[in-house]
C-alpha cells in the first residue's frame, strides 16, 4: 500500500511562512515514493494550493462544517474547501472533540458530508491516558470508529483514511511504541473488516500521528498496518517534515 503522510499544521504558519516553508519542503520531496499533504489553517488554502501546482503535494483542511452552507458564523462548508482545491480533510481531530466539543455524531454527519463531495475525510480515533491504563483502548477506539462511520457504505468506506492518534502521544514527544501503535492499527483493521469485508477495506490507509518525528517515523511505518503519519509539531520544520516523507 502506497504511505499517506499528512501534515497538520494545527493553528501554525501564516502565509507568508507557508510559502517560505514550501520552497525548502518542495525540492526535497519531489521523486517521494509517498503521498503527501499538508493541512494548513484555512486563511493558507488557497495560496499554499498556488504553490503547490506542478508538484505531488495535495491539499487539505483541518476541519469542516457538515452543511452546503447557512447560518453557521465562523464555519467553512465542505463546498468552499472544494472550490479552493482541498482534496482531504482532517474530521474529529481531538483537540476539535476536546475543545470545542465534537461528538462522535456530528463527526459522523461531517465525514458524510466530506464523502459527498468528493473529499478524503481522515477520521481520527485515539484514547487518553486514564483509558490507556485502565485497559480500555480498544473498546473506545471501536466506538468512536464504529459511531464515526455511522451507516456510511461499503463503496464509501474505500474512499476513507483512519488515523490513531493516541491523545497521550500528541504534541508529549511521548510516541506509542511500535508495537503498541501497530496492535491498535490492527485492531482498527479486523473492526473495519468485520463492518465492511475484508475486500473493501483492505486497502483502507490507517495513519498513525502522536509525535511522530524522523527518529521514529521509520521503525513506526514499518508495521504492517501502519500505512503513514499524520504530523503535527515535526511537520513544522520542512526539513524535518520531508525527511518523515523521504523515509518511508
Ligand atoms: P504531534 O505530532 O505534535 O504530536 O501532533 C500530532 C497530531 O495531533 C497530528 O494531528
Amino acid at each position: 500500500m502506497r504511505p499517506l503522510i499528512v501534515a497538520n499544521w494545527k493553528m501554525n504558519n501564516g502565509i507568508k511562512e507557508s510559502l517560505s516553508y514550501m520552497e525548502v519542503f518542495k525540492p526535497i520531496v519531489k521523486d517521494c515514493n509517498a503521498d503527501i499533504a499538508i493541512c494548513p489553517p484555512f486563511s493558507g488554502i488557497s495560496e499554499l494550493k498556488k504553490s503547490m501546482k506542478g508538484t505531488n503535494i495535495k491539499i487539505g483542511a483541518q476541519n469542516m462544517h457538515h452543511e452546503d452552507n447557512g447560518a453557521f458564523t465562523g464555519e467553512v462548508s465542505p463546498q468552499f474547501l472544494k472550490e479552493l482545491g482541498c482534496e482531504y480533510v482532517i474530521i474529529g481531530h481531538s483537540e476539535r472533540r476536546k475543545h470545542f466539543n465534537e461528538t462522535d455524531e456530528f463527526i459522523n454527519k461531517k465525514l458524510i458530508s466530506a464523502l459527498n463531495y468528493r473529499l478524503i475525510p481522515i477520521l481520527c480515533v485515539g484514547e487518553d491516558m486514564a483509558q490507556r491504563k485502565k485497559h480500555e483502548t480498544k473498546r473506545f477506539i471501536k466506538k468512536q470508529l464504529v459511531a464515526g462511520l455511522g451507516k456510511i457504505g461499503g463503496a464509501d468506506v474505500r474512499n476513507i483514511v483512519i488515523a490513531y492518534e493516541p491523545i497521550w502521544a500528541i504534541g508529549t514527544g511521548n510516541n506509542a511504541t511500535p508495537d503498541q501503535a501497530e496492535d491498535v492499527h490492527l485492531h482498527i483493521r479486523d473492526l473495519l473488516s468485520k463492518i465492511y469485508g475484508k475486500s473493501s477495506t483492505a486497502n483502507v490507509r490507517i495513519l498513525y500521528g502522536g509525535s511522530m518525528k524522523p527518529e521514529n517515523s521509520k521503525e513506526l511505518m514499518v508495521m504492517p498496518n501502519i500505512n503513514g503519519g499524520l504530523v503535527g509539531g515535526a511537520s513544522l520544520d520542512p526539513k524535518k517534515f520531508a525527511e518523515i516523507c523521504m523515509n518511508v
